[in-house]
């Protein structure tokens, strides 16, 4: 299988409630992905994000499979000794991150994140290569056969991009030694190239008039909404010739997608049976409250009054106290009938009003940016197929920009992170969420250096070591097709090295990297050997800015010496 090393993209959407691979033959131009549940009575493009370990911490179960062997151990009385992690992937968002950092199982026990992320996405690729196989007429296939795409939030810090990256290594997707046959690409960036290629008809109640796609009309500004369970991430881009992208500004988003909605209804469940019963529910009966969770999910796919059957168990509990009928008794926003309760449409808008709120805040955002001209509003993940966020964006956003929903909303970051493989360097420009530099000594002045120590060099020059030195600013648009040079002279006219130390930090007008906020974030030093052009010497520093790994490179101009080191964004 030499040759199959490009001919095969497979790319996985690793989301906070489901994930889902995708795959396609370079030479064909249709995605393929798998229908998961189908043997517990689902079919749905993307299968729960949720893992099952031994006791001994071997892997077990992945998606539905697991949610179904935990239920039935539960009746057995066995699952307290099991791990089972659910919504994991939003355990690296906004927090310090380490190779060992814990997490924890329903059970109350601990297991290495990195462990539990790997195994998630092994679990994926093995499914993956074994599902290409059967689709090739039973063809053995290797993960060194794919180029792999990931994907992950563009709100996520660099820490936790690089954190998913080594996952994968762990995961075996691909070996240290072939780091390019892995694309760590973002969610709404996929998204993004997937919607500029929609064909005019592809949309949920919409036509295009022109029948053009929008990666046809280079200086189109459009605004890609990516809603999930977990978040909501926004990114802003403008075509440009050759169907590139150019952000206009950087990612941003929130925590509010999707699941804040079931995190409601939960608790609108407790307002109604009480924090007592619904405990006794959600600890002993795990995948009744999955299976109501998923008939919730079909309620919330409609506008309107819905039914939503009320699982035994919960019933059962509830009955042992009182009436079933008495626990609505009062209410405005639900009723019991035929065996079920009936939630009134008013309260489920109600239940979306903390995530569409956080949705409308996040657009505003953008939107009060003068200089910007968006003309289409694409809302995608699975969350932008519910009529309330439909409804809510078009009412808001849609005098001041055309809002547009996909069919498959909910698989437009996987087919566009496949997409997005087969020509990666497709979006050519992105803006800097921070300011990167590194530290280097500056002639000292005495105004600008004030209360800093100082260094006085051989030839009794005085410095300021520390002094941060810029190479690209908060806010700024990076070229990264393009490296960017520069370059630098030693201190000392005999020095045999240069020391580089990289540093980031939100600030836009840093001065030293001792200041608040400053993260060191790698370092190397190049040996310069030749010491006879003194100080009159170079090392010129390259720096390649990707979007989820950035490597710096320094060569000493006199002896060619060069040494790199990849940016690591992570605390040891
Ligand atoms: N038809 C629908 N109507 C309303 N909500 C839906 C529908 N389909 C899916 N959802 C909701 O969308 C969310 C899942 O969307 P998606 O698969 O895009 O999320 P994810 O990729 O797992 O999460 P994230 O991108 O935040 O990591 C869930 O909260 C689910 O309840
Ligand atoms: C759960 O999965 C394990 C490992 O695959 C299997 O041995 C066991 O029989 C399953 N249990 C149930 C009850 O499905
Ligand atoms: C805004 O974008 C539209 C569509 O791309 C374009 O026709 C229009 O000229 C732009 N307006 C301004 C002020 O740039
Ligand atoms: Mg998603």
């Amino acid at each position: 299988m030499a040759e199959a090393e490009s001919m095969l993209l497979i790319a996985i959407d690793f989301g906070t409630s489901f994930t889902g691979y995708c795959f396609q033959f370079v030479k064909s131009k249709q995605i393929r992905q798998p229908k998961w549940g189908l043997e517990h009575g689902y079919n749905t493009p993307k299968t729960p994000t949720c893992i099952l370990f031994d006791a001994e911490g071997k892997f077990l179960k992945f998606g539905y499979d697991a949610i179904m062997n935990y239920t039935r151990q539960i009746r057995k009385n066995e699952a307290k000794k099991l791990y089972l992690f659910d919504n994991f992937k939003m355990e690296l968002y906004g927090k310090e991150l380490h190779r060992d950092l814990e997490i924890t199982a329903k059970n109350g026990g601990k297991m290495k994140a990195m462990k539990v992320f790997s195994e998630s996405l092994k679990y994926m690729k093995e499914h993956a290569l074994e599902m290409i196989g059967k689709h090739t007429s039973d063809m053995t296939f290797f993960a060194s056969d794919a180029t792999w795409v990931l994907t992950v939030p563009a709100i996520w810090s660099a820490a936790a991009k690089q954190f998913m990256r080594e996952a994968a290594i762990e995961a075996g997707l691909v070996t240290q030694s072939e780091p390019e046959r892995l694309i760590v690409a973002l969610e709404p960036e996929a998204a993004s190239v997937w919607c500029k290629q929609l064909p005019y008809d592809h949309f949920i109640n919409e036509i295009l008039k022109d029948a053009e796609k929008i990666e046809q009309a280079p200086g189109t500004q459009y605004m890609v909404v990516d809603c999930g369970g977990g978040t909501i991430d926004i990114t802003v881009h403008e075509v440009v010739e050759h169907g590139r992208l150019k952000e206009l500004h950087k990612a941003s988003g929130n925590n509010m997608g999707g699941q804040t909605v079931d995190k409601n209804f939960k608790s609108f469940l407790r307002e109604i049976f009480s924090n007592e019963i619904f405990d006794k529910f959600e600890e002993n009966h795990p995948h009744e409250l999955q299976k109501l969770m998923f008939e919730f999910l079909n309620c919330k796919c409609y506008d309107g009054n819905t039914l939503i059957p009320c699982p035994c168990s919960l019933q059962k509990l509830a009955e042992k106290e009182k009436d079933i009928e008495a626990y609505f008794k009062g209410s405005s926003d639900a009723d019991w009938e035929s065996e079920s309760i009936l939630l009134y449409g008013e309260k489920m808008r109600s239940l979306h009003d903390e995530s569409l709120k956080a949705i409308e805040n996040q657009i505003n955002e953008i939107l009060k940016k003068q200089h910007l001209n968006i003309t289409y509003l694409f809302l995608v993940g699975g969350f932008a197929l519910s009529p309330h966020v439909q409804k809510f964006v078009k009412e808001k956003f849609g005098l001041k920009c055309k809002v547009l929903c996909p069919v498959d909303a909910q698989l437009a970051v996987l087919n566009g992170a496949v997409t997005f493989g087969m020509m990666p360097n497709v979006v050519e420009s992105r803006i800097s969420v921070f300011t990167y530099g590194i530290s280097e000594g500056q002639l000292f002045d005495a105004f600008k250096h004030k209360g800093k120590s100082k260094y006085v060099n051989k030839d009794g020059v005085e410095f300021c070591s520390g002094c941060f030195h810029c190479l690209v600013k908060k806010d700024e648009s990076v070229s990264f097709s393009e490296t960017k040079t520069y370059s630098f002279s030693p201190v000392e006219r005999d020095q045999k090295d240069m020391q580089f130390s990289f540093y980031c930090t939100e600030s836009k007008t840093p001065e030293f990297v001792d200041e608040q906020g400053m993260k060191m974030v790698g370092s190397f030093s190049v040996p310069m050997p030749n010491i006879l052009k003194g100080g009159y010497r170079t090392v010129k520093l390259e720096v390649r800015f990707g979007s989820t790994e950035m490597k710096a490179t320094a060569t000493d101009a006199d002896s060619g010496e060069t040494t790199s080191v990849k940016l690591d964004f992570m605390c040891s």
